[in-house]
């Protein structure tokens, strides 16, 4: 048996311990595991591709984005937009079908997040061996309660938070911090509760600057000199509007620009000092944390195994601290976004945190 690995889409931290994980598992059942560069482009003829064994993954687990490369433009970008889902031309498609059974590809483990996903899914439906592997910082893949890379994110966002708080004390400021998770909410909400923001806007929870500012001078009448203010790269203006770069490559829209116009109007509507910092790439490189490192290796070796039992259309999923598998299908119907009424939010509104609404 010959088995396939591709990673696509963004990187994450942890994509390198899947691979080490896929690697190593396929070797103890004597299996060849083949890396195709650069996501699904790798496929296309002639193929950019390499064998793996467990010595060429030595001392990778600990290593940050992915010795195979990724890419979420190209030939196969699945989703152009919010909602939107672009398919697979059938010529690349069959274009790229030549090389899996050149190279006699038994299996093909693609890990990828909900627009490579949604890729893998089309090409299941033709009758590709298709496995999937969700990988994404923004955590908001349906079916899976968390994906690997989320746990790195978050503690980059905490440790921005606990510098942002030092020097927000000394200056006396509102720092306000914009961090990543597309239409999601939950590095913002994770990240802030942990990095004990005093504002946390989300996608999900509509907010008003004047709710914002309301909550920052009541603080400060408190007493407290200085706050904390995480916004979410998706969250919306009160007009409903998304803040985006202008930039058309012809992959997803690209988010980014809240933070800043939030800082100004809590700088307008207070009169405090403000200052954003967006934290960007900074939470997608750099070393795995341990949790994701460890969900890395598990969620390789889970793909490895459902390979084996021919389980294809399947993609690894983690519920109540176990492995296991669902529908790719399932995976890629919807955004799983925060909901507004869960425990978690209310534990963090339970301890001083508002969401502006
Ligand atoms: O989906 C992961 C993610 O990091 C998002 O949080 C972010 O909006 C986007 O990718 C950035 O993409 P790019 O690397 O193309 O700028």
């Amino acid at each position: 048996m010959r088995i396939g690995i591709l990673n696509c889409g963004g990187d994450c931290p942890g994509l390198n311990a899947v691979i080490h994980g896929v690697v190593g598992a396929a070797a103890s059942k004597g299996w060849e595991t083949i890396g195709f560069r650069d996501g699904f482009e790798g496929l296309l003829p002639p193929g950019d591709f390499t064998f793996l064994t467990p010595k060429d993954t030595e001392g990778i687990l600990k290593q940050g984005g992915t010795i195979l490369g990724t890419t979420n433009k190209g030939n196969f970008a699945a989703k152009v937009g919010e909602g939107d889902v672009a398919r697979v031309p059938q010529e690349i498609i069959d274009r790229a079908k030549k090389t899996l059974d050149q190279l006699e590809i038994g299996a093909l483990l693609v890990v990828g997040g909900d627009g490579s996903l949604t890729t893998a899914h089309q090409l299941f439906e033709q009758g590709w061996p298709i496995i999937g592997v969700p990988k994404t910082i923004d955590n908001d893949l349906k079916a899976t309660s968390m994906t690997f890379g989320f746990d790195s994110a978050v503690s980059t966002v905490v440790d921005g938070l606990d510098r942002l708080h030092t020097t927000a004390q000394s200056h006396k400021r509102v720092m306000v911090l914009e961090v990543m998770g597309r239409h999601a909410g939950w590095i913002a909400l994770w990240g802030g509760i942990a990095g004990a923001a005093n504002v946390i806007l989300l996608p999900e929870i509509p907010f008003t600057y004047e709710n914002v500012a309301n909550h920052l001078k009541m603080r400060e009448a408190q007493g407290y000199s200085s706050s904390l203010v995480v916004v979410a790269e998706g969250a919306k203006d009160p007009d409903g509007n998304l803040a985006t770069i202008d930039e058309n490559l012809g992959g997803e829209v690209r988010l980014g620009g809240i933070g800043e116009r939030v800082a100004h109007r809590i700088a307008e509507l207070t009169g405090k000092e403000t200052r954003c910092t967006t934290l960007g790439h900074i939470q997608r490189g750099g070393a795995p944390t341990p949790l994701d490192r460890i969900l890395g290796v598990r969620f390789g070796v889970m793909a490895v195994q459902l390979a084996s039992e021919g389980d294809f259309g399947k993609m690894v999923s983690y519920h109540s601290y176990h492995v296991g598998s669902v529908p790719i299908k399932e995976a890629v119907e919807e955004l799983r976004l925060v909901d507004p009424d869960t425990e978690v939010v209310a534990a963090a509104r339970a301890v001083g945190v508002s969401f502006g609404d």
